[in-house]
């Protein structure tokens, strides 16, 4: 790869340890995947910050970067930690709580802001159409690429955070145009309309497609894009276009291959994902609950415990008190990334494949995957 005489020198520890550090990660992903040269990234978002998922090892690569002097040079945001921030966390074992702390300090002695989101284009770090960034959290990079129309990998959590670092990124993937347009062509021919319906249609797509496919016959809004980005990237897909909605330009698809996507398809999905029918509790924002999500739940005074997932600045912008005491709302975490395992927690329902997937898979609860009208009702 070529670097600038600024690069080299930064390479070479002129800039100090850790920007030395980061910037050789970054360069050896660059090698790696053939890039000829790195390209500054305006926004990035740093996955890795649950306790759950990072653990011991993860917190002292952190704090070894603060040790070595490292800082971010660009806004960088981080995804959802291990607990909410403003509560007491009582039903979390006290030493999670306590790492979880560590962790957040040393992101923040590196100058991330602690959003603790997967939804930062909801909440102060929306990227522009065309503007290269570096986000690791994989819905967040389908929802940026796409309904967006801006440019990133799919990073993990250690090279988002050498591009915050370097406010770099090597030039190859989704950053080039000739990666970018459609490979396959879906007909929705299917009624596909609440964030259960998109959150299905695109993990039926990215479990089966390793492609960048543009759909038509659907019209999402930021809930269904979301949902859709959600379920897309819970397989290997980071970037789609629909017809009349997303912002990319496509050029001719008349010679793709087609696949019709039906009532059939979304079945398998349903079928695939439950494991039980009375779950312990419902968990609604995966990924974090819009405004009008939050207020959908609190609309179906639900008489079944919720927990609700958002960002903080969505929840701050919530004008009313919830008085339904079934409704809990949870900010900077998620259920998949907090000790549900640890906190009693057995079985839940949710309208989110990607929650489906994962709380199975990671946490082994069991898991009822249905439409947010029909969960709220029971
Ligand atoms: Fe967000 Fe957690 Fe789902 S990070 S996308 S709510 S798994």
């Amino acid at each position: 790869m070529n670097l600038t005489s600024d690069e080299e020198k930064l390479l070479s520890g002129e800039g100090g340890e850790g920007l030395q550090k980061a910037m050789e990660i970054i360069v050896s992903i660059g090698d790696i995947n053939d890039a000829p040269r790195l390209i500054p990234v305006e926004r990035v978002q740093i996955s890795g910050v649950s306790y759950k998922t990072i653990g011991d090892a993860g917190l002292e690569f952190l704090q070894d970067l603060v040790g070595l002097g490292a800082k971010t040079s660009v806004y960088s945001t981080l995804n959802p930690a291990g607990i909410d921030l403003e509560q007491k966390n009582s039903d979390v074992p006290a030493r999670f709580v306590e790492k979880q702390g560590e962790i957040l300090r040393a992101y923040e002695s590196l100058g991330a802001t602690p959003s603790c989101t997967c939804t930062p284009y909801l909440a102060g770090n929306k990227p522009g159409f065309g503007e290269h960034i570096a986000f690791a959290e994989s819905s967040a990079v389908a929802y940026a690429n796409s309904a967006l129309g801006a440019r990133t990998n799919r990073e993990s959590a250690i090279t988002a955070l050498a591009s915050a670092i370097t406010g770099k990124t090597p030039l190859y993937g989704l950053h080039l145009d000739e990666n970018r347009g459609p490979t396959l062509k879906v007909n929705v021919n299917e009624q596909v309309k609440s964030a259960f319906d998109y959150s299905a249609l695109g993990y039926y797509i990215g479990k089966h497609f390793d492609e960048t496919p543009i759909f038509k016959g659907i019209q999402p809004g930021v809930e269904g894009l979301k949902a859709l980005s959600a379920g897309l990237a819970t397989g290997k897909v980071s970037l789609f276009h629909i017809e009349g909605v997303t912002p990319n330009t496509v050029g001719d698809v008349s010679s793709l291959e087609t696949f019709e996507y039906t009532g059939a398809e979304r079945k398998t999905v349903t079928e695939d994902l439950n494991t039980c029918d009375d779950p312990d509790i419902l968990c609604i924002g995966c990924p974090h609950c819009t405004l009008a999500e939050i207020k959908q739940v609190i609309d179906a005074n639900p008489k079944k415990e919720v927990w609700v997932y958002t960002s903080r600045a969505v929840q701050k912008q919530l004008g009313e008190k919830i008085k339904n005491p079934n409704i809990r709302l949870i900010s900077d975490t998620c259920m998949v990334v907090q000790p549900l395992e640890e906190m009693g927690i057995g079985s839940l329902g949710t309208n989110s494949t990607k929650c489906a997937y994962y709380t199975r898979n990671l946490s082994g609860l069991d898991v009822k995957f249905d439409n947010m009208e029909n969960l709220l009702k029971k």
